[in-house]
């Protein structure tokens, strides 16, 4: 197939990315690269499927159309967006143009080309998770911040396209990633920041009380997720969740990493009233309509994501 991955310079998008190209299929990437970088998509450059990187935004919308009237595509990954929940709070503007007004963008271009949507969403517009079954699709949503504010904004015109024009799209929400080639930096997830601190030699700061727990989604499991959701007709017009089905305290995972308690600090929280309390997924939905769950478990995840970064210099 013909398949346009927005973000796919990103994190996640490079991932997906492998994935599609060892699917055998041919991929347009387009990425502002406002927080992805060429490196994690050079070493496909060679491969026949990897048709062109872009280096665009989805906002320009005559890019948009040249790009769609250009190329046949069938599926649009559409994984592009501002992914930080404390620049949401300081700026909100920015996630919102990007994470709202530019999926507005593609679904118009996918309407008109009758291309299959899959929008990336994310665990974070839940409310918290409050028994041990987990979030599952229907539990109620929160925009605790400007960036889920904006994602359920686009969620629900994503599915709009689906009820008005009969457009396949599907939402998906996976839980928080994790694994190689996450930035280590302050702009980075909290694995990878703990792990790149413990290597350095340096203490690992909690904000909070570090009760809040996370499910902790290892990246090459998310990105078949992500795959398999383009693939299925049956998770058309549907929201699926995807996670590990087991969710650790920030506490606990500090300890897991860093291993001794006097390198654990405890700092004032920069955004509490953001704060997600409890994020434990149900990806039963996953299980029946894709039959996906995961199978790296949290150590192994930890153990292949440090490896990597203690052999890199990307940060
Ligand atoms: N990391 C997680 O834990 C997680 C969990 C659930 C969902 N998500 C979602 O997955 C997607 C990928 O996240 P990630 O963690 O890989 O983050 P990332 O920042 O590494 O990837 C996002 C990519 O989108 C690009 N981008 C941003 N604005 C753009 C624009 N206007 N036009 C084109 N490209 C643009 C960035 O340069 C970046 O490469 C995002 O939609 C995010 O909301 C992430």
């Amino acid at each position: 197939m013909n398949i346009l991955l927005t973000g796919g310079a990103g994190f996640i998008g490079r991932w997906v990315m492998k994935k599609l190209l060892d699917d055998g299929h041919n991929v347009w990437i387009l990425d502002d690269l406002s927080n992805g970088r060429v490196e994690n998509i050079a070493e496909f450059q060679d491969r026949g499927g990897f048709r062109a990187f872009i280096k665009g935004t989805i906002l320009d919308e005559q890019l948009l159309e040249e790009l769609f009237n250009s190329k046949a595509f069938d599926i649009c990954y559409h994984l592009g967006a501002s992914i930080n929940v404390q620049d949401s709070i300081d700026d909100p503007r920015t996630t919102f143009n990007n994470d709202t007004i530019g999926t507005f963008n593609i679904m118009e271009h996918c309407r008109k080309h009758s291309v299959k949507v899959v929008f990336m969403s994310t665990c974070m517009v839940y409310d918290q998770c409050t028994d041990e079954q987990g979030i599952t699709e229907q539990h109620p949503i929160k925009p605790a911040s400007p960036y889920a504010g904006s994602k359920i904004a686009a969620e629900n015109m994503v599915l709009s396209y689906y009820y008005a024009y009969g457009l396949p799209t599907v939402v998906i929400r996976p839980f928080n990633t994790y694994g190689p080639y996450q930035k280590t930096g302050g702009e980075g997830g909290v694995v990878a920041i703990f792990i790149k601190n413990k290597l350095n030699g340096k203490d690992l700061n909690i904000y909070g009380t570090g009760t809040q727990t996370r499910d902790l989604l290892y990246v090459e499991d998310c990105a078949r997720f992500v795959v398999e959701a383009g693939y299925s007709d049956k998770v058309n017009g549907e929201t699926v969740n995807a996670g590990l089905g087991r969710d650790i305290s920030i506490n606990e995972l500090a300890k897991l990493i860093v291993e001794d308690e006097n390198r654990i600090h405890h700092i004032e929280h920069i955004h509490p009233q953001s704060e997600i309390q409890k994020l434990l997924c149900n990806s039963s939905k996953a299980k029946e309509l894709l039959d996906w769950s995961p199978v790296v478990t949290l150590e192994e995840g930890i153990r292949r994501t440090e490896q990597w970064i203690a052999s890199t210099n990307l940060i």
